[in-house]
């Protein structure tokens, strides 16, 4: 079922930080670039990297492995060798908590 769930203090993911945070069988990678908060999958379709050990280039993460490039706000592949989308899931600031919101 779909639903938000809430994740860690909002201050604990300041700007320039990241965190991995498992939900149901989801890793999920929390970006925080200059107080926008993103969250993706942290497995790299191409041959499963984990994306948290990467590189942000403004609103772009790169796979430590190989350098695919994906865009933290949609997942879109943008540069090979993946091929594929990473999963993106919105999220919300409530009562000073960090929520994700998970489609089920
Ligand atoms: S595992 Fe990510 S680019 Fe190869």
């Amino acid at each position: 079922m779909d639903s938000w769930h809430d994740l860690c203090a909002v201050n604990d993911l300041p700007p320039g930080n990241r965190m991995v945070i498992p939900v149901g069988n989801i890793s999920l990678l929390l970006i925080n670039v200059n107080g926008e908060i993103f969250a993706v999958e942290n497995v790299c379709p191409h041959d499963g990297g984990e994306l948290n050990e990467g590189s942000v280039e403004g609103t772009d993460v790169i796979c430590p492995r190989h350098g695919a490039r994906f865009c933290l706000r949609t997942g879109e592949v943008l540069a090979p060798p993946a091929t594929e989308d990473i999963d993106s899931f919105p999220t919300r600031v409530n009562a000073s908590r960090l929520e994700v919101f998970i489609p089920g």
